[in-house]
């Protein structure tokens, strides 16, 4: 029986889609005016575990820059972060490789990590190509995957990726 709860923590730029990822995945809904998250946002979703099931937490902090500093908070004692990035939006990507850096300099222990290149339905709006990122990641040994929470596609790979991943107890 898995019983320790796992925290996640969701990180990257303002309107990328990380509370649209979150809803998308614990509650199966998608707004297309989603409110800009005020501090952070906690959910929790049972996943399945082999035969059993697991509780993840997951914190969806806020992009806006002033927020920046709460961040920290969220993801000390986290065992996995998803870092999300706009398919469309190169500044994001940038972001998010800032995030990485962070989390790197200021977690003593390991940490997992998932990127996340979301609002792939734009396809005809994409600035970070699939190559660009997906190399990125897999130096770094990072997941890579590429996601829509407008579509769905992908959403629940992102945090069944971290399922198998999860703390032993
Ligand atoms: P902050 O809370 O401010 O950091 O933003 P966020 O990263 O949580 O983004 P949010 O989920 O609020 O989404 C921002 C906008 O992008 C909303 O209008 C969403 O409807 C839209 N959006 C989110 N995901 C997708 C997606 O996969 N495709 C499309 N087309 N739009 C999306
Ligand atoms: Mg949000």
């Amino acid at each position: 029986m898995i019983t320790s709860s796992s925290k996640v923590v969701v990180l990257g730029h303002a309107s990328v889609g990380k509370s649209s990822l979150v809803l998308r995945f614990c509650k199966g809904q998608f707004f297309e005016y989603q409110e800009p998250t005020v501090g952070a946002a906690f959910l929790t979703k049972s996943i399945p575990f082999g035969n059993e099931e697991a509780k993840m937490e997951i914190w969806d902090t806020a992009g806006q820059e002033r927020y920046h500093s709460l961040a920290r908070m969220y993801y000390r004692g986290a065992y996995a972060a998803v870092i999300v990035y706009d398919i469309t939006n190169k500044e994001s990507f940038i972001k998010a490789k800032e995030w990485a850096k962070e989390l790197h300099q200021q977690i003593p222990e390991e940490i997992n990590i998932v990127l996340v290149g979301n609002k792939s339905d734009l396809e005809s709006l994409r600035t970070v190509s699939f190559d660009e990122a997906s190399d990125y990641a897999k130096s770094s040994g990072y997941i890579f995957l590429e996601t829509s929470a407008k579509t769905g596609e992908n959403v629940d790979d992102v945090f069944f990726s971290l399922a198998e991943k999860l703390p032993k107890t």
